[in-house]
This record gives C-alpha cells, structure tokens and sequence, in this order.
C-alpha cells in the first residue's frame, strides 16, 4: 500500500511537472510569436521629418480586398493611368494578398509578369491562394526583408506602390535596391493617402503629403514624372531616376 501511493505521489508529481513545463513552453511560444508579429508592425521612427507608418499586418488583409474599395479609391482608375502593356514586367511591391497583383497579371499577360513582393509570407500565401483560385500563372512572389526587395537588376518596366512606402522601415536603403531593378525607362508609380486632404479617413501617420514624397524621393536621386490628381483618397505620382 505504501509502494502504491508512493508510486502514484511520484506520477502525479512527473504529470504536474509536465504541465508545468508544458505551460511554460507554451507561454514562451506564444510570447514569441507576439513578439514576432509586433516586431514587423513596430514603428521604426521617423524619415526626414516624417513619422514611419508600422507595416500593416496581414491579419487585417480582408480590409484590402473590401467590397467597397472600388467606389472608396477607385482602383480602376488608377490601373488606366499605369497604361499596361502585354509583355511588360512589372512590380507590385508590398503587394499584401495581391488586389493589384491579380489586376496587373491580367494587364501583362500572356507574356509579361507580375514580380508581387512582400515581406510578410502570410501575405503571400494568401495572394498565392488567390492566383490558383483566379487560374493566373504569370505571378511571381518574392519574399522581401525591410532593405531588400530581392528584385532582379534592371529588368522593371514599371513598380507599383501603393499605401506601402509610407511603411517601409528603412525608406532609403529600399529606394536604392529599386533604383537598381529599374530598366532605364522604368518607373514607379506611388500611390499614398493625401495627408492634405482631411476628409480622406485614414490615420495619419499612413497618409503622405506631395511636398515630403518629392523631398524623400528627391534626396534619394528620383524625379517626378508626371502626376494625377483624379482618385478619390490618393496621390498618384509617377517617379523615375535623375538624369
Ligand atoms: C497597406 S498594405 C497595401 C497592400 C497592397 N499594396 C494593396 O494596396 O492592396 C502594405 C503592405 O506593404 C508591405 N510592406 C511594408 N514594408 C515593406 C517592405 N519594406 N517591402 C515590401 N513590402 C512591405 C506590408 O507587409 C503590407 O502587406
């Protein structure tokens, strides 16, 4: 008899033991995976007198493909002014679950391709889902890092931010691995909420005046192009390398 409760004290302490050890192991997965999901959202300072925006986190990805996104921003228009071409390569950088990327893959095809780049991979797993769900072969998705897009040099006829480069942590270090990918005719067209507009309902840390894009793109050896003023909520600015 006393074997026997010795033997269940010594398993029922081995079993609280467990679950202790389980429940700290757990604690500390998932105070990681926070950790993680903060860190990509973390606002990372300021840029030449601007406050950066934390990435947008893929579990608000629904937001982006919204029922109401045509009449509140009016992405077709915005689509007519990038005037694609078939054969063109193109870019949709931080391209989220892939509103535009699914868009430009049709306005390439068949010979042309979508580069959609992001740097988080649930992003891309959804857009992913998305293309085999919308028979669309022609898209290619890249994992970038916060410095570096992963684009390949010089091949970009046209790369499409939009709503993504008021995030990027490290604006300058981007800028310059862009330049890179750009063919000498590429350009950007950048997309980004009008901070002089106050009816536009965004927060403001996510919005960008004309004045500080061409200061942030000036200071990093861009010019403006050409420019349109017709969407509902955004700036649309087109950029390409000082001669
Ligand atoms: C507001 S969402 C816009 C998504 C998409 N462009 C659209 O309009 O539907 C911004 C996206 O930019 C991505 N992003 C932020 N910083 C980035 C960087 N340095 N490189 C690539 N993507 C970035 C975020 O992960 C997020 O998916």
């Amino acid at each position: 008899m006393q074997f026997l409760s010795n033997r269940f004290a010594t398993r029922t302490q081995s079993l609280l033991l467990i679950f202790l050890l389980a429940s700290l192991v757990d604690s500390v997965c998932t105070r990681q995976a926070d950790a993680q999901e903060k860190g990509k959202r973390a606002p990372y300072g300021t840029y030449l007198g601007r406050r950066i925006a934390p990435a947008m986190t893929h579990l608000a990805a629904n937001w982006l493909i919204r029922g109401e996104r045509e009449s509140e921003e009016n992405p077709t228009k915005l689509l007519n002014q990038l005037d694609l071409k078939p054969g063109m390569i193109v870019c949709d950088m931080g391209c989220g679950n892939g509103f535009y990327s699914l868009k430009m893959a049709q306005a390439v095809a068949p010979n042309g391709r979508v580069l959609a780049v992001d740097i988080q991979p649930e992003m891309l797993q959804l857009l992913s889902r998305r293309s085999i769900e919308a028979k669309v072969d022609n898209i290619d998705m890249i994992l970038g890092t916060t410095t570096d897009p992963k684009l390949p040099d010089n091949e970009i006829d046209l790369l499409l931010m939009v709503d993504v480069y008021h995030e990027f942590s490290d604006p300058e270090a981007m800028l310059k691995k862009i330049r890179k990918s750009l063919k000498p005719t590429g350009r950007i067209a950048l997309a980004e909420f009008r901070e002089e507009d106050a009816s536009v309902p965004i927060k403001p840390e996510h919005k960008m005046s004309k004045k500080q894009i061409l200061k942030e793109y000036e200071a990093n050896g861009f010019q403006l192009l050409s420019e349109y003023d017709g969407l509902p909520w955004q700036h649309l600015m087109f950029l390409g390398p000082k001669e």
